[in-house]
């Protein structure tokens, strides 16, 4: 296997010959944006810097070879700076029955005070980190880079520990929290 890093800014390749294109409207790229059909997970840390979390739909696996994953945190999120200086953070995968605990890590709880842990039940990760048992899956990981683009930073995790539970995940789309349901087939 390789072990070429390669990392790419702005170089040629990725630029039209001399073009020049314009910044889409960021209300026209918000409102396309939430057509997409995402997971809802709560990213924790714990470490020197404290213990945070906050509620993100920007989570992608990254590799399974070794396992990485990616989460863009906004840098005005307290959570930022803490996993930076952890070095570590577990992403929690919530499920459908958790939308209560996504609104308390975005800051809007539905009861009881915003990003307070005690809106549930939490375990210790290998990392440090908080993990929610009945979460539909959870990835414990440990910081492998940081890249800053636009307002968030964008962590690549190496997955050193994952669970999942049989619980359906919840999903979001539109601004609301839905739940994934099985289409017929050939529909
Ligand atoms: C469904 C949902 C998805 C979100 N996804 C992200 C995300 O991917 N990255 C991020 O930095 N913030 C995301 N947020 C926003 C943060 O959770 C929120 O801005 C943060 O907790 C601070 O809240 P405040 O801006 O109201 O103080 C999301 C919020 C919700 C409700």
């Amino acid at each position: 296997m390789s072990t070429l890093q390669a990392s790419y800014s702005k170089s040629p390749e990725f630029t039209a010959a001399g073009q020049e294109f314009p910044t889409v409207d960021r209300g026209a790229f918000v409102g396309a944006m939430s057509g997409a059909v995402t997971g809802v997970n709560v990213v924790t840390t714990d470490g020197p810097a404290g213990t945070f979390g906050v509620t993100v739909s920007a989570m992608a696996s990254v590799s399974a070879d070794p396992p990485m994953l990616l989460v863009c945190v906004n840098r005005r999120s307290p959570a930022c700076a803490a996993i930076r200086e952890n070095g570590v953070f577990c992403v929690n995968l919530l499920a459908v029955h958790q939308g209560d605990i996504s609104d308390v890590f975005a800051g809007h709880p539905r009861e009881g005070e915003a990003f307070d842990f005690r809106c549930a039940e939490w375990q210790s990760t290998v990392t440090g980190s908080a993990r929610l048992p009945d979460a539909a899956s959870t990835f414990d990981c440990v910081v492998d880079s940081g890249h800053d683009v636009g307002t968030h930073t964008i962590f690549v995790g190496r997955v050193v520990d994952v669970t999942a539970t049989e619980s359906a995940p919840l999903a979001h789309c539109r601004r609301a929290y839905c739940h994934p349901s099985t289409l017929p087939l050939n529909s």
